[in-house]
């Protein structure tokens, strides 16, 4: 190994949401907990992206700056190179954040009162965001069966044929269940949208994250027939450690959308990029790759090691296949069903900050999200806390 990815960092005093005492106070009542929940990791990023922002930053001066072609041929190659998938420079439009650009395509494609359909159990600002621009949250769940998560296709096409739904937020690969969507799949779900006339917004930020031998398919790589009813948001943010440079890449091939997103984003006045998140993706993107392949390593050892703790410990538990991101979601129905209950005890007994089950939609009660991107021995404390509350709470 090259990398350390055994190194505790102390993130205390740098502005870290997941750290921050008076976030975890509003949003969990105690400010003393280990966090597992925010999404991002407890990993420095690349020593070889650290070095090219000390140079960036020991030049002095931030003033506004521009995306060139290194920076969109950065995108172009990395998605060519990972994913089998050619892009053009034209396609990719800037968004501060995958989150903002659901915002944006929602505004763009749909009208208040029309429909967004979701599958609970999902990434909560999904709803949110559907919400919040006065439209209709339209769940079609995942069926949860042999372990694993699987698209209610009949539901789906159900709701698919209303016209007054227009868009499909799909997450691929799932937060928070891990789902890794084949290629199967993914025609399957994308010959209903065309059918349909829904628009796919794919949220491939968890795309680079992928484990055990699964393979990711890029939706919009299937053929121009996808290409043209898609909107992919693609980043280095998940990947490298590097959300908070705030940069995501919304790949829109077909031209027509793209023009449609393109005036919300102009109306939007966004656009504007800082001189270390340029340089912070093009270095993830041209110098990042060798720590990545790493990483995953880790990552896959990190789940192993989840598991066999999970088995020994916590034999009730079920840990939901892990397919992707870094994200598992453990069913913990064997022991208490009630979703608020079982999230007070990790609270208030286990003293650990995880997404509840219930955050992600009635589905999710019962489960917790355990963010497993650290050092194996920060797990190691926060299961063990885990198995403790439960193994005395839940008897
Ligand atoms: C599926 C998914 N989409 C989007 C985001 C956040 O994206 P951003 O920080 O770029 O807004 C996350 C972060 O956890 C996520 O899991």
């Amino acid at each position: 190994m090259l990398y350390n990815f055994d190194e505790i960092v102390d993130r205390s005093n740098t502005y870290s949401s997941k750290w921050d005492s008076n976030v975890q106070k509003e949003l969990f009542g105690r400010d003393d907990l280990l966090p597992y929940w925010v999404a991002d990791m407890e990993f420095k990023t690349a020593p070889e992206i650290i070095e090219v922002l000390k140079k960036r930053v020991e030049h002095g001066i931030f003033g506004y700056s521009n995306r060139t072609d290194e920076y969109y041929d950065s995108i172009i190659n990395w998605t060519r190179r990972r994913f089998n998938y050619s892009i053009d420079k034209q396609w990719i439009l800037f968004s501060p954040g995958v989150v903002p650009a659901v915002n944006y395509v929602i505004q763009a494609f749909s009208n208040e009162g029309e429909g967004v359909i979701i599958n609970e159990p999902v990434y909560y600002p999904f709803k949110r965001s559907i919400e919040a621009n006065n439209r209709v949250v339209v769940n079609s769940p995942l069926i949860l069966k042999d372990n694993m998560y699987h698209i209610d296709f009949d539901d789906l096409e159900i709701k698919l044929k209303d016209p007054s739904n227009k868009i499909l937020i799909l997450c691929s690969p799932h937060n928070p269940v891990s789902r890794v969507w084949t290629e199967e799949e993914l025609i399957r779900l994308g010959d209903l949208c065309i059918e349909n006339n829904v628009l796919v917004l794919a949220d491939e930020i968890h795309n680079d994250l992928i484990l055990r031998g699964n393979k990711h398919t890029m939706f919009a790589s299937l053929g121009k027939k996808y290409e043209d009813i898609s909107i992919t948001a693609t980043a280095p943010s998940k990947t490298f450690n590097l959300a908070g440079l705030y940069s995501s890449n919304i790949i829109v091939p077909n031209e027509v959308i793209r023009k449609r997103l393109e005036e919300i984003l102009l109306r939007n006045s966004i656009g504007g990029q800082g001189p270390l998140s340029i340089e912070g993706v093009i270095a993830a993107y041209d110098h990042g790759e060798k720590w990545l392949d790493e990483l995953l390593l880790y990552l896959n050892e990190n789940v192993d090691f989840i598991e066999g703790f999970l088995e020994k410990n916590l034999p009730r538990a079920k840990l939901i296949d892990v397919q992707g991101t870094y994200l598992a979601w453990i069913d913990l129905r064997e022991y208490e069903k009630d979703g608020v209950t079982l999230e007070k005890v990790i609270i208030d007994k286990a003293g650990c900050a995880l997404d509840g089950g219930t955050w992600f939609g009635e589905s999710g009660s019962g489960f917790l999200r355990f963010n497993f991107a650290a050092p194996r021995e920060f797990i190691k404390v926060g299961l063990e806390r885990i198995a403790n509350a439960i193994n005395e709470e839940f008897k």
